[in-house]
């Protein structure tokens, strides 16, 4: 998730870039750049991380007679966050610059075919071969649409991308596939953007582009085409009342209600470019060298531990590779006995966990190897592992963790599948299953969403006089119970506990009566009929229960709440936004700070 904004105007375009790039800085701040044509030369101007490093940049550059411009801030997803990698890039003839927000999943393939043909590239992106790409439809075609729509026939992937042209100056081209991309029209210029906060200080007439559309803008005039087709296309405006708050959420009231509703869209950029469809494999080159691991110890902190710890179930049923789980503000300080076979898998959203890195440190000193999963590119735990694998998910900006916890499910879930195709253990309905079933799961789960939010809202409504939860669950549903705990403490501030739900009767169970209700995890597989049992030991002290179950799964508690049935552990990421939601609407419900919980940080880089 980066940020792109293009302008074609009457006023000096890099102001006004540079502007639009601070508002969209929540979708992506590791690395930025601008590009403009000015006394017939393309002008590019990059820096590494945050925006006021390429403010400083553009000081020392006069471009006020430059009215077409284009710019870029990045969320590394292909190549380190460094100058080189930054947007936009241009083609070798210096003619095209680029800005792009997506993964062209092919981009290897098609990048070695432009080197086969004596193209060289500068960059690690996969964006820099959509550039080349397109300049070599302008060597085939006569119009940079027809360049551009040939060029995107042999693009596999997301994208949103603006192009300018020397030849053309004045002129921003661009596209949308998956990745969103808005035209803002004004008098006398126009915008194109990722997103609305970047042109609503100037226009809040709005054009969502709709996938496979393409628009050629200038100062004056814009035109729709059909991508495939070229065929011209209209529509409507659409007016935006929102401020600029608002406008960088979406609309959504916080950041945490919409990266729980980017869920469908992180789980399709997380399987972007790592599952081959036709051959039902996986692709994971960044695991290519490396050994199937004797034994695993997954390190992480919060919700990168409960993630792992859902990740053990998965991989030792479908890889039977033996898993140990470890809290690493616990794992760093303990005589830890490793085999150099082992594997330590150190999960992290933010990459800068001090307790996680340090347990990496550790395992490094044994000689133990090292993969980082994580989300942000270019981070600490990235660079000090000896392999690393990138969640995708975007930036996450809400304290509590929901996205990112998704799409560690996700690749976890390929990790398991990956290892137990490699070994030849992996179950029969799980090879015909898993794959197809997280294709799947972005429109089912987009579908249903609203649905679980409503329920919700109005469970956390009815359950708001709790002091105290239990959150039960077994098997993979026991790390998940954990997390909804985790959740409604972090945001909401009341009491909770997660716990195997065939724990309670050594203790816990002393704390149930009417006051004390519990939230229950009760999926419809192998493991209901223990989990009825407990259930029934809980209502015996008159605890009150959610259940969140399958439909038929014929549970008789206070409130049931029923999640689609698919296959599998993938009912987990119709389990986890449930629990996110009914969290976040008791904190919204209570008047709490749901994005900035207070005495959290979004990443805990000290001891
Ligand atoms: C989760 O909502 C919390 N923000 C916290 O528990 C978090 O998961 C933990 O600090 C680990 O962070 P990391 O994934 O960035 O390492």
């Amino acid at each position: 998730m980066c940020g792109i904004i293009g302008y074609a105007g009457h006023r000096p375009a890099l102001p006004i870039i540079v502007e639009g790039l601070k508002s969209l800085e929540y979708r992506g701040y590791d690395s930025a750049g601008v590009a403009y044509a000015q006394k017939g030369r393309l002008n590019v101007v990059r820096s590494e991380g945050k925006l006021n490093v390429l403010e400083k940049k553009l000081e020392r550059v006069n471009a006020l007679s430059a009215t077409c411009g284009i710019g870029h801030t990045r969320w590394a997803t292909h190549g380190l966050p460094t100058e080189k990698n930054a947007h936009p890039h241009i083609d070798e003839e210096g003619r095209l610059a680029l800005v792009h927000n997506g993964i062209i999943e092919n981009y290897q393939e098609l990048k070695a075919e432009l080197q086969k043909e004596g193209h060289k590239f500068w960059s690690d992106t996969d964006t820099e071969v959509l550039a080349y790409l397109i300049s070599k439809g302008c060597h085939l075609k006569d119009t940079i649409p027809e360049a551009i729509s040939w060029a995107l026939k042999q693009v596999d992937g997301s994208y949103a991308f603006a192009l300018i042209d020397l030849k053309n100056p004045g002129k921003i081209w661009a596209a949308r596939n998956s990745s969103p991309l808005l035209l803002g029209v004004g008098t006398g210029e126009n915008f194109v953007a990722s997103d609305i906060p970047a042109f609503l200080p100037y226009t809040r007439e709005v054009i969502f582009l709709e996938d496979n559309q393409m628009v050629e803008m200038d100062a004056n005039a814009w035109q729709l085409y059909d991508v495939e087709t070229l065929n011209p296309l209209s529509k409507k405006n659409q007016h935006i009342t929102w401020d600029l708050q608002a406008a960088q959420k979406s609309g959504y009231k916080h950041f945490m209600l919409k990266e729980i509703f980017e869920q469908p869209q992180v789980i399709r950029d997380c399987l972007a470019g790592r599952v081959d469809e036709r051959k039902g494999t996986l692709v994971l080159p960044e695991l290519e060298d490396m050994a199937i691991p004797k034994g695993l110890s997954i390190v992480a902190c919060g919700t990168s531990y409960h993630a792992g710890l859902w990740a053990k179930y998965l991989i030792e049923a479908w890889a039977k590779i033996p898993v140990q789980v470890e809290i690493a503000s616990e794992f760093r300080y303990r005589s830890l006995v490793m085999n150099k076979d082992d594997l330590i898998l150190a999960i992290s959203q933010s990459g800068e966990t001090a307790d996680t890195l340090a347990g990496i440190r550790i395992a490094k000193e044994k000689g133990v190897h090292v993969l980082g999963l994580c989300n942000v590119v270019g981070s600490s735990v990235a660079r000090e592992s000896d392999t690393v694998i990138y969640t995708q998910a975007g930036p996450e900006i809400s304290v509590a963790s929901t996205k990112a916890m998704c799409s560690q499910l996700v690749l976890m879930t390929l990790l398991a599948y990956y290892w137990g195709e490699k070994k030849g253990t992996l179950p029969k309905e799980i090879k015909e299953k898993i794959l197809p079933g997280l294709l799947a799961l972005p429109k089912q789960l987009k579908e249903e969403l609203p649905m679980i939010r409503k329920k919700a809202k109005k469970l956390s409504k009815e359950y708001a006089w709790a002091k105290n939860f239990f959150y039960l669950g077994r098997g993979i549903n026991f790390p998940l119970a954990l997390e909804g705990a985790l959740k409604l403490k972090e945001i909401s501030y009341i009491h909770a506990e997660g716990y195997a739900a065939g724990e309670m009767k050594h203790g816990p169970i002393a704390l149930i009566d009417p006051e004390f209700p519990t939230f229950a995890l009760a999926l419809d597989d192998f493991l209901l009929p223990k989990v009825k049992s407990n259930l029934k030991e809980v209502q015996a002290r008159g605890g009150k229960i959610i259940t969140l179950t399958h439909k038929g799964a014929n549970i008789q508690e206070d409130d049931s709440w029923v999640i689609p049935r698919v296959s599998g552990p993938l009912s987990s990421f119709f389990v986890l936004p449930a629990l996110q939601l009914f969290a976040y609407e008791m904190a919204v419900y209570l008047g709490k700070d749901v994005d900035q919980p207070r005495n959290l940080a979004k990443s805990v880089t000290v001891e």
